[in-house]
């Protein structure tokens, strides 16, 4: 039986290998991770003093868990844009600048929702605000409005006081746009839409739903973009209890073919792809910021839940560096 001390280095061994200049541990790294098995991980059972009543995925409880633990704890970490997902390099890019990344990855799901001739914008899941206000720069754009089931955020962005950005603390499920949207994106938010526990079947109505809402609200010449983390070669029995217990209560993650059968006939995905390796590069450098900053952390949340997010980071990176889970980026049309 290996012990937790031991788990937790070979586990720091194989996050250190998939960090970016390390290519000579990467191989070892790769084959650790073929070793290590993320059940290994699994913290013990513990007191329950953090374990939340069952609650719906998507719900704002559940939502609040994670996004309110605190504005203050959050910017000590994630770059100065607030941005709360995974950035975007590409080849000739610094791997360590991640404001730039993430500055790149706003842009690409902005062109990729057609924000060229947009003038109405809607982002499902918008976190602290920087997509609607990257889409504010572009000319066109008359209104972005953004939905989140997270008070803080939704008090972060009504708190800037533009006309022309719109915030609104609802899930996409009660949603009554004021007008068709031209552009539609989602970062990140998908993965809380579905509960633990639900069936294949279940995922993929709730999916179907939410894509069927989608067609609604935008023009037919309209285009959306979406961002969510995926089941990659991990079974979602084999999920870790860790995350699901301490740090995304009651949330799911897709697999990629329920997405496909969810939105087949309503939307038609032009373009797909899997940017795993990206999301453990920004996984890495949120750990390593997170470190530098850790004493302030300390002070705003309390050790445990610095510990915690530590052990979250750098599973994330495991997770998306063994390929257990994807990123899918995904470009969508209406279909007419
Ligand atoms: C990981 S954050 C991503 C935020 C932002 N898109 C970004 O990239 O920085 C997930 C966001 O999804 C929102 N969210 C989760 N479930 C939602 C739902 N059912 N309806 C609306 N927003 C939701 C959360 O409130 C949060 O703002």
């Amino acid at each position: 039986m290996t012990s937790d001390r031991e788990k937790l280095r070979r586990l720091s061994d194989v996050v250190l290998a998939c960090e970016p200049g390390n290519s000579a541990r990467r191989h070892n790294g790769a084959v650790e991770a073929q070793r290590l098995q993320m059940s290994e991980l699994e913290t013990p059972a513990d007191d329950d003093a953090t374990r939340t009543a069952p609650i719906r995925g998507g719900s704002e409880a559940a939502i609040q868990h994670h996004y309110d633990a605190s504005n203050a704890f959050y910017a000590l970490w994630l770059d100065e844009t607030m941005t709360y997902s995974c950035a975007f390099w590409r080849e000739s890019d610094d791997p360590d600048d991640l404001p730039a990344a993430q500055r790149r990855k706003l842009d690409y799901h902005l062109d990729a929702a057609g924000i060229a001739r947009a003038q109405h914008v809607l982002d499902i899941g918008c976190g602290w605000g920087s997509l609607l206000e990257r889409a504010l720069t572009h000319k066109h754009v008359q209104t972005a409005t953004g939905l989140t089931l997270s008070e803080a955020q939704f008090q972060h962005i009504a708190a800037r006081g533009d006309e022309r950005l719109r915030v609104r603390k609802e899930s996409w499920i009660n949603h009554q746009p004021d007008t068709r949207y031209d552009s539609i994106v989602s970062i990140g938010a998908l993965e809380h839409f579905a509960s633990l526990g639900d069936s294949p079947q279940e995922k993929i109505a709730l999916y179907r739903e939410f894509f069927r809402n989608c067609r609604a609200w935008l023009k037919p010449e309209g285009a959306m973009s979406l961002q969510t983390i995926a089941y990659g070669t991990m079974r979602p029995q084999d999920a870790i209890e860790f995350i699901s217990k301490h740090i995304f209560p009651d949330s799911e993650l897709p697999q990629p073919h329920e997405l496909l059968e969810a939105a087949s006939g309503l939307f038609e995905v032009t373009l797909l792809r899997n940017d795993r390796l990206q999301y453990r590069q920004t996984c890495n450098l949120w750990y390593q910021a997170l470190r530098r900053r850790r004493a302030e952390a300390v002070a705003i949340v309390g050790e445990d839940k610095v510990s915690q997010y530590e052990k979250y980071l750098r599973l994330s990176a495991f997770g998306f560096h063994s390929g257990r889970v994807g990123l899918l980026r995904l470009t969508l049309i209406p279909v007419v």
